[in-house]
């Protein structure tokens, strides 16, 4: 740690203000230097009160997305634990399946601000401006094949929750993975995997999320939206997505232990924006109007029809719409 990263530690672990003789002791530095210390940090976006006689007190930190930050604020046990920071790159989802290949560690994570490939599901691309996050998780799951989907909605329910905890923002899932607020779409998730016969050898689950978007293309402007649009505060992004891994270790370990989502579909169908719903259920070109009534443990939607008669609909395999728009 250079002088400067240590008076920022000494200004981040106190909430009053510490005098300038006090940093100058510590690092015995001259009052100019610490001062020079103080204008760089500033000039990095950290805003710092100085008085006379006080000394220096740290008021806020600049909103940046990267390793040191995400670490700052993370308190897994094994998610995240390695990063790969990109200030910008293609698909995080393609270097994490790259790293997938290799047998890199569990649970690491690639994360990017700006993605200029970015991919979304049946086969669209995902526009990856600045301001968002982009991350992708590799896992090692010792679990069937049919087993991979759920973590998608896992992942969901990570997102949701952690946008709750950190934004205040009453976050809903639209089965099977789209988290949603207002109606319109905050977060994507396309998850991918590697297998082998019935065994799953990696999953990549890349997950974007819209923190600071301020404007979509007209084609999406009715069903997207952002945190920040949504609730008119900046979101720290490297404090959301510490908040993201936490939640995603627990779910996972959770699905882990049944290799279901036994433990877990009653939280995620609370959750659930479509419940008790009539949604339009689309397979195969042909159109059904059905009551969504949640998922079942293996993340299957439960459907009734206007006999009460139900039926599990299987994620992939049909798409599930709004009777009056997207949700
Ligand atoms: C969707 O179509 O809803 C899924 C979008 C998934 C986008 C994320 S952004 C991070 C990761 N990398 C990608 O290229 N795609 C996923």
């Amino acid at each position: 740690m250079n002088n400067k990263e240590i008076i920022l530690n000494m200004l981040k672990g106190k909430n009053d203000y510490i005098s300038g003789q006090e940093i100058c002791d510590k690092l015995s530095l001259s009052r100019t230097a610490v001062w020079k210390h103080i204008k760089t940090l500033k000039n990095e976006g950290y805003e710092i009160a100085s008085v006379n006689n006080r000394g220096y007190k740290l008021v806020s930190s600049p909103e940046v997305l990267d390793e040191r930050h995400i670490k700052e604020y993370l308190n897994t046990k094994w998610l995240g634990r390695e990063i790969i920071y990109f200030p910008e790159t293609d698909s995080t989802n393609i270097q994490a399946k790259r790293l997938g290949e290799t047998d890199h560690k569990n649970g690491t994570v690639v994360v990017t601000k700006m993605q200029t490939a970015g991919r979304g599901r049946r086969g669209k691309s995902w526009i990856s401006p600045e301001g968002n996050i982009y991350f992708s998780i590799l896992l090692y799951p010792d679990v069937r094949v049919d087993r991979a989907s759920m973590i998608t909605l896992i992942a969901a329910m990570a997102v949701a929750k952690a946008i709750r905890e950190i934004e205040g923002l009453e976050t809903m899932i639209k089965w099977p993975n789209d988290v949603v607020a207002d109606g319109k779409k905050l977060c994507g998730i396309l998850t991918e995997s590697s297998t082998d016969l019935e065994y799953i050898q990696y999953v990549v689950v890349g997950i974007g999320i819209n923190c600071n978007q301020e404007e979509f293309d007209k084609e999406i402007r009715d069903m997207a939206t952002s945190i920040s649009l949504q609730t008119g505060i900046e979101v720290n992004r490297s404090r959301l997505l510490a908040k993201v891994f936490d939640c995603f270790e627990d779910y996972y370990e959770t699905f882990m232990k049944t290799e279901d989502l036994t433990e877990l579909s009653g939280e995620y169908n609370e959750m659930l924006i479509n419940r008790g719903c009539e949604i339009k259920v689309i397979e195969k070109g042909q159109e059904r109007i059905l009551k969504a009534l949640g998922i079942n443990e293996m993340g299957a939607l439960i459907v009734a029809d206007s006999d009460g008669r139900t039926e599990n609909i299987i994620s992939g395999e049909v798409s599930v719409r709004g009777l009056y728009g997207y949700v």
